[in-house]
């Protein structure tokens, strides 16, 4: 099956030399042609070129797409969500408007115990069905491939069923699904902390290794959550069932996450609100990806992450939604690289390449994601016709995806 996309305004988000990521000023720049073409084979990219210098007798397909000057660009990578969730929090949302913060919240039991009360409520099929109509939301949005957390389950039945939830997302959606197991999210209700960090290493890890449940680990660690000495004794365990490290570090405080994410080979570090210019120092040479969550920073009035710093020493970086009903109720993956740009400071180029080809590595996948390379899976999303790719971030809240190509198939 070949898939040819005509008239293409600006084709963006090339790459030649199938980089993995791309490192300090190499994310300047975001390729692009324009007046283009785009081949593509049985779901993944075959070929490209100018307009002006297609073949006269035409390029053999069997379905054409005129993109009618529309920009096309490769799908949005989101490494980091918690799309499986049982219910909104706008109660605490009004909490926080009068004054109380995110970490006093959760202080007096609230925050994330209460998405885990809730989630105990329901059914496998509810929870599913809940998460697939946010799922179909960020697909419409130009997400293509998407890394989804548990972490409101805090039992083992209940970390169990969101992992099964998340599986069967995996095995109905055309967008590429990643898993990380997330019991260390908070201290289950009825738990001292010591025995419930037991419980994650001696319990729940064997199950859900023993499942195939998840392909990577991810810990809270941080102020009033789980201690570095605890995160690592929780890698520690997870490495034995081949699970990664992604951690949640420095997001109340710098807390040690960044440390042990580094010593223990995390592929990425996320949130980085609190980061300090020491632990920038402790990424250099490292393959951990820091993945910075603007929207995090938007929604609760924290302090934005040091990701042009981070950029200026020469690191990737790469940026994610953190979708969750707590600390960030949207998955706008544009809204995202506005954000980069106005707040973090990163160039639209940047922004983007953060959103993608780097996001993408935070997942371990962009040898098959994140640009358009040949080999590559094929998704892509054709946006209204746009003067230059700056304008996306610029237009922060003007939708441009017009539609929506994922593994070669349209889907929107
Ligand atoms: O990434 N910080 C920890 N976890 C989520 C929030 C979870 C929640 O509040 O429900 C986050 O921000
Ligand atoms: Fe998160």
């Amino acid at each position: 099956m070949r898939l040819l996309i005509t008239n293409i305004g600006i084709l963006a988000g090339l790459d030649k030399e199938q980089k993995l990521r791309l490192c300090g000023s190499e994310m300047k720049q975001f390729s692009t042609i324009e007046n283009a073409w785009l081949l593509i084979e049985d779901s993944r990219f075959k070929d490209w070129g100018k307009m002006s210098e297609m073949p006269s007798e035409g390029i053999p397909s069997d379905k054409t797409i005129d993109a009618g000057g529309g920009a096309v660009l490769p799908s949005w990578c989101d490494p980091h969500t918690h799309i499986v969730f049982a219910g909104s929090r706008e109660g605490e949302f009004v909490d926080k408007i009068c004054g109380l913060s995110y970490a006093e919240i959760a202080k007096r039991g609230g925050g994330i115990l209460n998405s885990a009360d809730l989630l105990h409520t329901l059914s496998e099929d509810e929870l599913y069905s809940s998460a697939m109509r946010r799922v179909d939301e960020i697909i419409r949005k130009g997400t293509g491939c998407v890394e989804i957390k548990s972490g409101y389950g805090l039992n083992t039945e209940d970390e169990l069923k969101m992992l099964r939830v998340i599986r069967r997302i995996k095995e109905t959606t055309p967008l590429k699904v990643k898993s990380t197991f997330l019991g260390a999210h908070a201290v289950g209700r009825g738990y001292s902390q010591p025995d419930y960090v037991d419980l994650v290493v001696n319990e729940m890890i064997p199950e859900v290794g023993k499942e195939h449940l998840a392909d990577y680990v991810d810990v809270f660690c941080d102020e009033g959550f789980f201690t570095p000495e605890e995160t690592a004794r929780i890698l520690e365990a997870a490495s034995r069932w081949g699970m990664m490290p992604k951690i949640h570090a420095d997001e109340l405080a710098s807390s040690g996450g960044v440390e042990v994410g580094v010593k223990h080979g995390a592929l990425s570090v996320d949130h980085l609100e609190s980061m300090t210019v020491e632990e920038i120092e402790l990424l250099r040479g490292t393959s951990t990806m820091p993945t910075v969550l603007p929207g995090t920073s938007f929604f609760l009035n924290l302090p934005y992450g040091k990701a042009r710093q981070m950029v200026d020493a020469g690191l990737a970086v790469a940026v994610a939604s953190d979708y969750n009903p707590g600390s960030t109720p949207s998955g706008d993956m544009k809204f995202i690289v506005s954000l980069a740009c106005i707040k973090l400071r990163l160039l639209p180029a940047e922004a983007l390449n953060a959103a993608t080809i780097n996001s993408a590595c935070a997942m371990g996948e962009s040898k098959d994601y994140g640009s358009i390379a040949v080999g590559k899976v094929a998704n892509v999303f054709i946006t209204d016709p746009i003067p230059s790719i700056s304008y996306i971030p610029y237009a922060y809240t003007t939708p441009v995806v017009r539609k929506v190509i994922l593994s070669g198939k349209e889907v929107v």
